[in-house]
Parts: C-alpha cells; structure tokens; sequence
C-alpha cells in the first residue's frame, strides 16, 4: 500500500498515457459529463477517468432546445466549476458551435481557452475528415483533442433529427475513414455516437487510439453518457441507449413538494433550525425599546 494516497494509482491524475494503456490492457475507459462542482467532485470521487464538460450543457443544464446556441463564454464558467472539483480523472471541455468551424486560427485560440482559462486537459470537437486540419492545427499548438463522430448534435439539422449513424455499408466506412483520418490528424481518442455496435467495435480494433463510445455498444475502449441522463434529470427525451441509474428528478420532485408543504403547514423551519437570544439580551432589547422608543 502506498504511504501517500495521494500518490496512489487510485488517486494518481489520469493523463493521456493512462487513458492509452488502458486501451492496450483491454481495460474499460469509464466517462461522464459534468457540468458543475458537486458533480465533479462525485464523478472523481466515483473513479471517473474522463469528465467530459459536454455542450450538451446547453440542453441538460441551460434549457435550450438543442446544443447550437451554447457560447464559449457558457462552456469556459462550467468548465472552471468542474475543475475546481475533479482532481483525478482527465478533464475534456467540449468546443461550441461556431468556436472552431470558421477558421482555424480561430479553432487554435478558442482551443486554447480551455486549458489556459479552464483548467481542462484536453478539448473535444466534433466532425470527421473535413476537421483533420483543424485537429493538426490544435494539436500542434500543445493541446490534446477528441475527435467526435456519428451522431454530432451540432449538425443535427444537417442529419436531419437525431437518428443513428453508419447504417449502411458505404456510411459504416465513411466513419472507419473520418475515425483513420482523426487519429492520423493527432487526435487522443474518439467519441463514436449512435453507431451500430458491429461497426462500432470493427472501428476500435482498427484505432491505435481509444474508442469512447455512446449508443455505440460493448466494443467501445470506454463508455461515455450524459451525466443528467443516467441520474434521471433530464426527461425531455431519453436515448434508447442511455442507462437510468437513479430517479434524481422524482427525488428532487418529492423533496421540494415536502419543503413546500411544510413551509405552508408551519412544520418548518422547526427549533433545531432556529437561533436563540439569551434571556437577558432578549429583556435588554424589550427594556431598551421601551425606554428608547424607535424614531422617537
Ligand atoms: O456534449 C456531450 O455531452 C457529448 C457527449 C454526448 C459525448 O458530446
């Protein structure tokens, strides 16, 4: 046993080289988005290897119908929130709309927002083979990058609704190239969502780099979900290939519907959730006011 947790493999920051040996012992890659302190904190606490501070925020957290309107300045505030709470596991801010399609240099400095203004370890972006120069171009300038395919919600009307990708054969090899290409381009891993499990496993054995998969099966080198899905927070639409581990939102629903039944019943607060006044200062106060009226 260590004589330093801190210093121990459970507690030892995962970087890109954990994240690639693991990959080559054949060992599960565990991924969650975070958007928060709390649940960062819980995520890293929970073993964690990778927090992905998804833009799928934009969706879960920030109510909008679908991840296009999310800023830079939205993703960079809870990327900062998460970093203060995960120590351990490797942190991934993912790129918004519009921060990295336009132009390069521009793809680089907003790259570079997320480690320099952050505290994130790594960034995401989504697109295959037509990002591969945006990919060079943001690796060269030291930061890790996940490339992201299949599914890509920022294209969704471009897809035309979220729908499973690489279902046919010529669609299946388009992926297997963009995923070629990314990982030739510099990329650290690869995000494969909504993907037949058969070409989603074909597509990990060809990578030297590891697959993270979401809605893309068993085959995947780790898993990925959003955490407010797997919770249970979020119920505009569920997935089929999300998981519910927990019933956050009925919980939170009960909660809050006590709290308001309480306050209204004057069961709450009850004394053990009071301050007290000793007597004298209390009888100090009524004497002063009596000597000493207010505005008098
Ligand atoms: O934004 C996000 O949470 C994601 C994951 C679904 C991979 O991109």
């Amino acid at each position: 046993m260590s004589a330093n947790p801190a210093s121990s493999p459970q507690h030892e920051k995962v970087s890109l080289i954990t994240l690639r040996e693991k990959k080559e012992r054949g060992e599960p890659i565990v991924s969650l988005t975070a958007y928060d302190y709390p649940t960062a904190l819980a995520a890293d606490a929970a073993g964690v290897d990778l927090i992905l501070v998804g833009d799928s925020l934009g969706m879960v957290v920030l109510g909008y119908e679908t991840t296009l309107p999310v800023t830079m300045d939205e993703m960079l505030h809870h990327c900062r929130a998460v970093a203060r709470g995960a120590k351990r596991a490797f942190l991934t801010g993912d790129m918004p709309f519009l921060s990295y399609q336009a132009d390069v240099a521009e793809a680089v400095r907003n790259a570079g927002r997320f480690l320099a203004e952050a505290g994130m370890d790594s960034v995401k972006l989504e697109g295959g083979g037509e990002m591969v120069s945006t990919v060079r171009a943001i690796v060269s300038a030291g930061i890790p990058v996940m490339g992201h395919i299949g599914l890509t919600p920022q294209s969704v009307h471009q897809l035309g609704g979220y729908r499973a990708q690489g279902r046919s054969a010529a669609a299946a090899r388009a992926l297997l190239e963009d995923a070629l290409a990314l990982q030739q381009a510099g990329c650290f891993a690869i995000v494969l969502e909504s993907v037949p499990a058969r070409v989603a496993t074909l597509i990990s054995e060809r990578l030297t780099v590891p697959t993270i998969g979401i809605g893309a099966g068993a085959g995947c080198n780790g898993q990925v979900l959003v955490s407010h899905d797997l919770l249970g927070l979020f119920d505009r639409f569920t997935p089929r290939f999300v998981k519910q581990y927990a019933d956050l939102r009925g919980e939170i629903l009960r909660a809050f519907e006590r709290y308001h039944a309480e306050v209204r019943g004057r069961e709450f607060p009850a004394l053990e959730h009071t301050f007290t006044i000793a007597d004298d200062e209390w009888q100090a106060l009524l004497d002063g006011l009596e000597d000493a009226p207010l505005g008098g």
